[in-house]
């Protein structure tokens, strides 16, 4: 991979700058020498100043090198340094860095970790063409710092126990991660949703939604999915499958969720439903979106449409189970995403891990 190294960075309150080795006294004092902020990482607290001037001295040096990614966190307001973030592991194979950080005591509890780490994410994704994947990690029982990542954006991939060494002895760690294709901006998903749905807006029953009542739409990467997420016990004559029974025997009871879909479930759509005692309870079909590029990538979309559960048999589980199985079977399928389209239920399906990327109405994209 290129290195782009390390150049300033501004957010709204910080400027992320380069070390010069005068930095060393402001280092000490505000996070080297303190045993609390060291508690939790991998390298000793600093028994003098000398000590933190001559590793300093080294970084610094690093600098010229120009393959070193590493931060000294400074106030807009005060240019002396109050911590550090910095790449710190490497994997040229998965295209992947690891970030560390730290941050003087006086200063938690301030947004201020989120507020760099964000930006140095966002800087790394930019400036390096083939970065993939951008990993932090901490020890369970310093939750703080998962919070930082939560906030950052980061996605939580789990816990190896007993995995890494700090202050405190051999601990468990938890990862979190996040992909480039985590870093999408809202312009590229108002433009992939043009190119899915063309002359979209001028479609009268499109016109028709109101400013107030915004549509959403929804996707969920499926090489992250796990269908454990949402687990139902149903009695024996609640089943699950395919649909290639009489299609007008489906219409029926398409009509009593959303009399104008039955249009849609033509002898050609892939039909997806939950069933009671052989009756269909819930239907959905399974849409193929087609391939989209997004940001460089290639992403297959698929995803279940005119999703429903007719009256009778709501509130069971059976709806969701429904969505859950097709989310599992276009994972198997080996799309990318799973897509919902136009949809006022995004709390019923977050419950699967669908999130909100665009939300619009009559009016246009929001
Ligand atoms: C939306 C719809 C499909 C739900 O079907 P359902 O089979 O009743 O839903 P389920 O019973 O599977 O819901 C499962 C869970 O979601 C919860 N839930 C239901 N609606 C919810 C909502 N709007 N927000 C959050 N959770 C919701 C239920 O409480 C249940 O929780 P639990 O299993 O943890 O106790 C059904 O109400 C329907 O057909 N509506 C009309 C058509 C429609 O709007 N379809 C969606 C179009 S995109």
């Amino acid at each position: 991979m290129n290195t782009a190294g390390t150049h300033t960075i501004e957010t709204e309150r910080l400027i992320l700058r380069r070390f010069t080795v005068e930095d060393y006294e402001d280092m000490y004092t505000n996070w080297t020498s303190d045993p609390e902020v060291t508690k939790f990482l991998s390298w000793p607290t600093h028994p003098d100043k000398e000590f933190t001037r001559t590793l300093l001295t080294e970084w610094v040096g690093y600098y010229s090198e120009g393959k070193t990614y590493n931060w000294g966190i400074t106030l807009k307001c005060d240019d002396r340094v109050i911590g550090n973030i910095a790449v710190v592991e490497r994997d040229e194979r998965t295209k992947s860095y690891e970030l560390g950080y730290c941050l003087g005591r006086a200063f938690w509890g301030k947004e201020i970790m989120p507020e760099a780490l964000e930006a140095v994410i966002r800087y790394l994704f930019e400036n390096e063409e083939d970065l993939s994947r951008v990993i932090a990690t901490h020890d369970p029982r310093n939750p703080k710092s998962g919070r930082v990542m939560q906030k950052a954006g980061m996605h939580y991939d789990g816990c190896l126990r007993a995995a890494k060494r700090n202050n405190t002895g051999i601990h468990d760690t938890a990862y979190y991660s996040i992909l480039r294709s985590d870093m999408v901006t809202k312009e590229q998903y108002a433009a992939l949703f043009n190119e899915m749905h063309p002359g979209y807006f001028e479609r009268d029953y499109v016109k028709n939604v109101p400013d107030d009542e915004p549509a959403s739409e929804m996707l969920l990467r499926l090489q992250s999915f796990d269908g454990d997420i949402y687990e139902k016990t149903f009695p024996d004559d609640v089943t699950f499958g395919f649909y290639d029974g009489d299609i007008e025997a489906l219409k029926e009871e398409v009509a009593k969720v959303v009399p104008h879909w039955v249009n849609f479930f033509g002898k050609d759509a892939r039909i997806y439903c939950g069933f009671v005692s052989g009756k269909i309870a819930s239907f959905c079909m399974i849409q193929d979106f087609g391939e989209h590029m997004v940001d460089g990538m290639k992403w297959k979309i698929g995803g279940p449409g005119c999703v429903g559960t007719v009256p009778e048999y709501r509130d069971r589980g059976i709806g969701l189970t429904m969505v859950r199985n097709v989310t599992q079977i276009l994972r198997d399928e080996l799309y990318d995403y799973s897509y919902i389209h136009y949809t006022y239920e995004t709390g019923w399906y977050s419950k699967l891990g669908y999130t909100t990327f665009l939300t619009w109405t009559g009016s246009g994209i929001k």
